[in-house]
């Protein structure tokens, strides 16, 4: 079955095609413009999606050698994400879906996200996924396939979000996980005690808004401009306090719930540190971590495909009365 996943969430636009697990296409075209204003500005992304997207779309079918008549189905991220974003994504499949008689159908994001890492090798259930991005900090225990059940989320801010706040008081560039992430291989993660939210009760959630409020206060006490060195300090620093809240979480969730891999995906399943502590836990129980490889982590339309095929291949489709959640989570039933 070859599959259309398109992705218009929050700020890429991505496009891609994928048959029975194997990625024939994958387009994903970044939006500038939102560098400059240091965030995503919600209403210039949902511009920029109406006007990329067609053109993603096309790029995807050539670059597979196919005509959209080739296509057995079309998945769509439907939420969650920003509105208006999601709005175009939406529509645009809708349409194709009416005019060329495909079937169509919704697709969590985040359930993507957390199967992305499937398109490369197989995921096998059950097992853990966390999803780590600008938006989202979750956990997620996959008792079978197809079945998601969430099991702890950031409580205020994603880790993603974390990363990219606390580089911006660092002078760094927006998103400035990445930047950050480099820093911090030269520095030492034990220079500046910041703390790692101790949240009450029994829970897998997070809590990221204290360590953000400690490396404000923390770094406005800095002579400026900050020396390389200390930079570097203070980005292994960060790095390592919000590595142990998500570290922390895995393994208890590993605990927890039976498990015979553990994956990690979302823009900050890139983070080198991440990636490295989550090997470790998983290695200490004996199981495989899986990490999707970087350009898989971000947004991207291939793991919409892969998500949706699943659907596809049961025979659902998604109604024409279905629109957007903007506020969608794996409690959610998605529209039947
Ligand atoms: O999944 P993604 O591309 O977009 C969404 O937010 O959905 O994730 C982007 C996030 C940004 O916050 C970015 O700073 C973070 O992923 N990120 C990283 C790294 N690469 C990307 N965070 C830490 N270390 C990295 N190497
Ligand atoms: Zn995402």
């Amino acid at each position: 079955m070859r599959v259309l996943g398109i992705e218009t969430s929050c700020d890429d636009t991505g496009a891609a095609i994928v048959e029975d697990g194997r990625i024939l296409a994958n387009i994903v075209a970044a939006q500038d413009i939102h560098l400059e204003y240091g965030g995503v500005v919600p209403e210039l992304a949902s511009r920029a999606h109406i006007t990329l997207l067609p053109q993603v779309v096309q790029q995807a079918l050539t670059t597979a050698g196919l005509t959209i008549d080739q296509i057995d189905g079309i998945a769509v991220t439907i939420g969650p994400g920003l509105l208006g974003s999601l709005l175009v994504g939406i529509e645009f499949a809708k349409g194709l879906a009416l005019a060329r008689g495909i079937p169509w159908v919704g697709v969590n994001h985040v359930e993507a996200h957390l199967v992305s890492a499937g398109l490369e090798s197989p995921l096998e259930a059950p097992y853990i996924g966390m999803v780590a991005s600008g938006g989202h900090t979750e956990i997620y225990h996959v008792p079978e396939p197809g079945v998601f059940r969430r099991v702890g989320s950031t409580r205020d801010d994603a880790a993603g979000e974390a990363f990219d706040k606390i580089g911006k008081l660092l002078g760094l560039p927006y998103p400035a996980g990445p930047y950050l992430d480099k820093l911090a291989r030269e520095g030492n993660p034990s220079a500046v005690p910041l703390p790692r939210a101790k949240l009450k009760g029994d829970t897998l959630d997070m809590s990221m808004s204290g360590l953000k409020t400690a490396a404000k206060l923390f770094i406005e006490r800095e002579p400026q401009p900050i020396p390389d060195a200390r930079l570097k300090d203070i980005a292994a620093s960060v790095e390592k306090a919000i590595v142990d809240v998500l570290v922390e979480r895995l393994g208890q969730a590993l605990t927890r719930y039976e498990s015979r891999a553990v994956t990690v995906a979302g823009g900050c399943a890139c983070n080198t540190l991440l990636r490295e502590e989550t090997a470790r836990i998983a290695a200490s129980r004996g199981i495989p971590a899986r990490f999707p490889s970087p350009k898989l982590c971000r947004d991207n339309g291939a793991m919409i495909a892969h998500a949706g095929s699943f659907a596809l291949r049961r025979g659902e489709i998604t109604p024409f009365t279905a629109s957007a959640i903007a506020n969608l989570d794996s409690f959610t039933p998605l529209p039947v």
